[in-house]
């Protein structure tokens, strides 16, 4: 299975900490936002990952990330000239995916939980259909939403509805078969102009090729579209780190823990960073070295 990052868009939202950086770079306490979905491609054991984004942005990127190979995987980069929506992604990337099964998560989407990385190991290992993660919301309107029947299965998919049928809104990490590629082809621009994700996965829906996975209270999938979400998502990340002094959203960990690189590779990656510097300590801490 390949891997996607979506990391463009304008994020007008968070003006004007976005007008000249991409939102992905921006802090959630220690690291920048892209490492977190990162770390969760990689936990689920994807090793050659696509990083999408902005003309302006995506050399950063590059400059930040590099080709992956000091963290065990192989990153790839491409341009999206305008934000025309998530599905476009898979256009995007089709010589990236080839025939593979391919996986996309946001760039600004941060998920917590060991529960959580198990399911998304099994997500990839599965080549047949699509999966995504439900969560439930006290707001879901700003989200697409999934109906449910009594017996829990999905019924319908509706991108931010006026009048949710439920509390779960869909998250931003999807799992789907290489049919991704021409479903994402055969879907027109909404109302909003964007290819939406939220069409490709009706679609997987209505061919009954569609798993719904509902994430519970264990884990946490926290949003970083507005001022206060971003604080708040560093606030958590900054709590569970000192109190449990694990770091979390570290690809280090990540390729570490999957066997992709050794701790003198990390040693290595670090050696430009002070001996003393709180992420280095937080991260040889975390493994034990
Ligand atoms: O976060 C989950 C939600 O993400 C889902 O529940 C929705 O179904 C899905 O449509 C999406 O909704 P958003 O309103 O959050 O999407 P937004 O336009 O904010 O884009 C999400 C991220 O993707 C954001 O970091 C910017 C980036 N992006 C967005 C677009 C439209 C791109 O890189 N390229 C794009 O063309």
């Amino acid at each position: 299975m390949k891997g996607i990052i979506l990391a463009g868009g304008k994020a007008t939202r968070l003006y004007p900490l976005t007008q000249v950086i991409s939102k992905q770079l921006l802090p959630v306490y220690n690291k920048p936002m892209i490492y977190y979905p990162l770390t969760t491609l990689m936990q689920a054991g994807i090793r050659e990952i696509l990083i999408i984004s902005t003309p302006h942005d995506l050399p950063l990127y590059e400059e930040l990330l590099g080709n992956g190979s000091n963290i065990g995987i192989d990153l790839q980069y491409k341009v999206q000239p305008e934000p025309k929506g998530l599905a476009e992604a898979f256009l995007i990337g089709e010589s990236f995916i080839g025939n593979d099964s391919c996986s996309l998560i946001l760039g600004d989407n941060l998920f917590f939980g060991s529960r959580f990385k198990e399911s998304t190991k099994r997500a990839a290992k599965n080549n047949q259909g699509a999966s995504i993660f439900a969560y439930h919301v006290d707001k879901p309107h700003a989200y697409g939403v999934v109906e449910f029947d009594n017996e829990n299965r999905a019924l319908s998919i509706v991108e931010k509805p006026e009048k949710p049928r439920s509390n779960y809104a869909v998250t931003g990490l999807y799992f789907y078969d290489n049919d991704v590629i021409e479903i994402a082809k055969s879907i027109q621009p909404s109302g909003r102009g964007e290819m939406e994700i939220t069409d490709v996965n009706s679609i997987y829906l209505e061919n009954k090729n569609l798993k719904v996975f509902t994430l519970g209270t264990g884990t946490a999938w926290l949003d970083t579209g507005t001022h206060d979400s971003l604080i708040e998502a560093s606030s958590f990340v900054r709590t569970i780190e000192n109190r449990q002094g694990i770091a979390i959203g570290s690809p280090e960990i990540a390729a570490f823990e999957n066997k992709w690189i050794e701790v003198e590779q990390i040693k290595e990656n670090f050696s430009k960073y002070p001996s003393n510097h709180r992420y280095t300590e937080s991260i040889l801490k975390s493994l034990n070295t």
